[in-house]
């Protein structure tokens, strides 16, 4: 069996084929800063055939019959199962993501694959009876969703290998062609991701995976040939695609600052917990980590000693270690911008209760409090292991302290009380309320996206696949129903 080594040219997938081209992008581990994998980079010639040959197939992928579809998609999620150590491995090599987290990872993307699979099969779409008015007598609607056509993904550094599923799995299994652009830090999940799906029967241009540079984007966008841009980063990209390509049908799955509500009657334990983690799993670096902590005042402080015990026991180290739960950032550069935003704040007044200090791309797990609410710690996305704890009165203001933010992706909060649930799922300004849990809980089945400044559109697989279809309806006259 040939062994790949790290520094072995990786080719791209272009139109399902495995090819080179004229420059490479190394990946390295942010923990130890070795190489981990070459990438090789199409030309722009290359990216035209990608372009062309998606295009080109795209009234052949909407006609491919279903059980080829999801014959395909089971086949990867397969594949991704029978890989899964192997690409875990990769995960946390190319991410810093610890292996704990590398392997949920993996994962979610064989159920990602195996729910598109399913969602295939009932896409079905409706039948409406006309003969509701005199005049329609005879006439019946055939409703379906067709793709909008081929699919341009661009995709975070954060989850490399189940953000490509989600906008990967519910394009075949609509029958759109897909062109996807990894983040230049961690191209190598998507690579083989691309591997498994070569061994699919799915034609030719189906699928193409570029790792171009992020400046050879505009023109993928901007590109008529593909009318769907679905993209998963940063605000300010984000709505800079929206604004370059009016147009066009584009899906955005952007940042937050997500809260997580504690209140008065909630199990203190699990709350503190659960948040100590998932503000730290993959070092803060998930639109959903909770940034925004907000209890109730009457348990504030059992509260607060509870959560430091919690962060304080998290483990923290090489992500490779078993034990690890909170690893490095991506790179060196990303704990330097949340080191400065903590330091901003606590020039600013805030005290730190935890963590608070860098070593290379690591940064620990860090608490404050008081805190202007101002500060970037607040107002932006840290994407950082980084949580500040608010004090409120009551359940008005905790409320109110939540909908007090440009994001709106998720919020979670620890109660016992129906009511306050009930409450919380029609007051807050967000996609997903998780009750007794934190924002950053996700099914992949469900939908998942974004209000105000977090996004357009949603994912999840029967979501997302709404989202690459429009409706058409076909009248039929003329019948004896
Ligand atoms: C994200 O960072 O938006 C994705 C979170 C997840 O899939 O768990």
């Amino acid at each position: 069996m040939d062994v790949r080594r790290d520094t072995d040219l990786r080719p791209f997938w272009l139109a399902g084929r495995p090819v080179t081209g004229d420059a490479k992008l190394t990946v390295t581990n942010s923990h130890d800063g070795r190489v981990v994998g070459v990438a090789s980079v199409p030309t722009p010639d290359q990216v035209e055939e990608a372009v062309a040959a998606a295009h080109a197939v795209s009234r052949q992928a909407a006609a491919l019959p279903v059980h080829v579809r999801a014959e395909a998609l089971a086949h990867v999620s397969r594949r991704l199962s029978e890989r899964s150590e192997e690409i875990a491995q990769l995960i946390t090599a190319e991410n810093g993501k610890p292996i704990l987290w590398a392997r949920g990872e993996v994962g979610r993307a064989v159920a990602t694959f195996r729910f598109a699979a399913e969602e295939a099969r009932r896409f079905s779409g409706a039948v409406q009876r006309l003969d509701t008015e005199p005049a329609a007598q005879g006439r019946l609607a055939y409703v379906t969703r067709v793709p909008y056509g081929p699919v341009l993904a661009i995709t975070p550094f954060n989850f490399p290998l189940n953000l490509v599923a989600h906008k990967v799995a519910p394009a075949i299994a609509v029958g759109a062609p897909i062109i996807v652009k990894p983040a230049p830090a961690t191209p190598l999940s998507s690579l083989v991701l691309g591997e498994i799906l070569a061994e699919t029967d799915l034609p030719e241009g189906m699928f193409s995976v570029l790792p171009v540079p992020n400046d050879r984007a505009g023109a993928l966008v901007e590109d008529p040939r593909l009318p769907v841009v679905s993209f998963t980063g940063s605000g300010p990209v984000g709505f800079a695609i929206k604004d370059q390509v009016p147009r066009k049908h584009v899906t955005l799955e952007l940042g937050g600052n997500a809260a997580a509500v504690v209140l008065a009657d909630a199990d203190l334990d699990w709350a503190a917990s659960r948040i100590a983690l998932f503000s730290n799993y993959q070092a803060g670096q998930s639109c959903i980590a909770v940034q925004r902590v907000i209890v109730e005042d009457s348990v504030a402080e059992e509260f607060t000693g509870k959560l430091l015990a919690a962060v304080g026991a998290l483990v923290t180290g090489d992500p490779a270690d078993e034990k690890t739960q909170v690893g490095p950032l991506v790179s060196e550069d990303a704990a330097v911008r949340v080191e400065g935003w903590v330091t901003e704040a606590v020039s600013a007044g805030a005290r730190v209760l935890a963590g608070g200090t860098r070593d290379g791309a690591a940064f620990t797990p860090t608490v404050l409090t008081d805190v202007p609410s101002d500060a970037k710690v607040v107002r932006e996305e840290v994407f950082g292991p980084v949580m500040v704890v608010q004090r409120v009165g009551s359940v008005d203001e905790a409320f109110a302290a939540v909908n007090d933010s440009k994001y709106g992706l998720q919020a979670g909060v620890f109660t016992r009380s129906l009511d306050a649930a009930f409450r919380a799922n029609r007051e807050l300004e967000v996609g997903g309320v998780i009750i007794g849990d934190v924002p950053s809980y996700r099914a992949d089945q469900m939908p998942y996206g974004g209000v105000k400044e977090s996004g357009i559109g949603r994912e999840g697989l029967h979501s997302a696949m709404d989202d690459l279809t429009y409706e058409k309806v076909m009248v039929l006259t003329g019948l004896s129903l």
